[in-house]
C-alpha cells in the first residue's frame, strides 16, 4: 500500500495474531462482567476497527458509544494537549465502563478521558487498549485488557494513522 508521502511499512504483528488476541480478550471480559449491560466507549478514531471486532467476540449484551479526543495533530508526536472533540449524549451513571483505545503511548489521552467519565458516576471504568507503549509513558496509567505491547516506534494499521492514512491496513506496521 505505501504511497502517503512514500513511507515504508514494516508488518509488526500479523492479521491472523491480532484477531486470535482479540478473540480471547473478548472472552476474557465476558468471564469478568457476569452480570448487566456493558458500555464499551471507543475514542475516535483509532479505536473503531479494534472495537468492531472486541464487540463481536463478547458473548453477551453490550452498549457501544463514542468519544471524541485529539491529542495529536498530523505528525508522529503528540501535541501534548487534549481535546474533547464529541461528547456522549447517554447517562453513564451507574454503568460499566469499558474504555476502548487503539494504543497507549504517554496515558495522557486516557488520563484526561477518565477523570472526564468518572465525574459522570459509572459503577466501573476499565481500559481495553489494542496497542500499549510503555516505554513512553509520562502518566502512571495501565490498561486491564492489553492486547500487544509494543516497542517504541510508529506503528499504523487497523485503525491507527500516521496523518490520517493507512487505518484500513489489516495488519499493524511500523512506518520506517
Ligand atoms: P497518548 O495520550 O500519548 O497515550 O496517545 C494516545 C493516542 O496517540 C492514541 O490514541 C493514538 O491516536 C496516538 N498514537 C500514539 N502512538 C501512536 C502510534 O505509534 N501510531 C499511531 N497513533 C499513535
Amino acid at each position: 500500500m505505501p504511497e502517503p508521502s512514500e513511507s515504508k511499512l514494516r508488518v509488526l504483528i500479523p492479521r491472523d495474531k491480532i484477531h486470535a488476541r482479540i478473540q480471547e480478550m473478548g472472552e476474557q471480559i465476558h468471564k469478568d462482567y457476569p452480570e448487566g449491560p456493558i458500555y464499551m466507549i471507543g475514542i475516535l478514531k483509532g479505536s473503531w476497527i479494534f472495537l468492531a471486532d472486541l464487540v463481536r467476540a463478547i458473548p453477551r449484551h453490550v452498549r457501544v458509544e463514542f468519544i471524541g479526543i485529539s491529542s495529536y495533530g498530523r505528525g508522529k508526536t503528540s501535541s501534548g494537549e487534549v481535546r474533547l472533540t464529541k461528547d456522549i449524549d447517554v447517562s453513564l451513571e451507574g454503568m460499566d465502563i469499558i474504555v476502548v483505545e487503539d494504543i497507549v503511548d504517554t496515558g495522557v489521552t486516557l488520563t484526561y478521558l477518565i477523570h472526564l467519565l468518572e465525574q459522570r458516576k459509572p459503577r466501573s471504568i476499565k481500559v481495553a487498549t489494542l496497542l500499549d507503549k510503555p516505554s513512553r509513558r509520562l502518566r502512571p496509567i495501565q490498561a486491564t485488557y492489553c492486547g500487544f505491547t509494543v516497542p517504541d516506534e510508529f506503528v499504523v494499521g487497523y485503525g491507527l494513522d500516521f496523518a490520517e492514512d493507512y487505518r484500513n491496513l489489516p495488519e499493524i506496521c511500523v512506518v520506517e
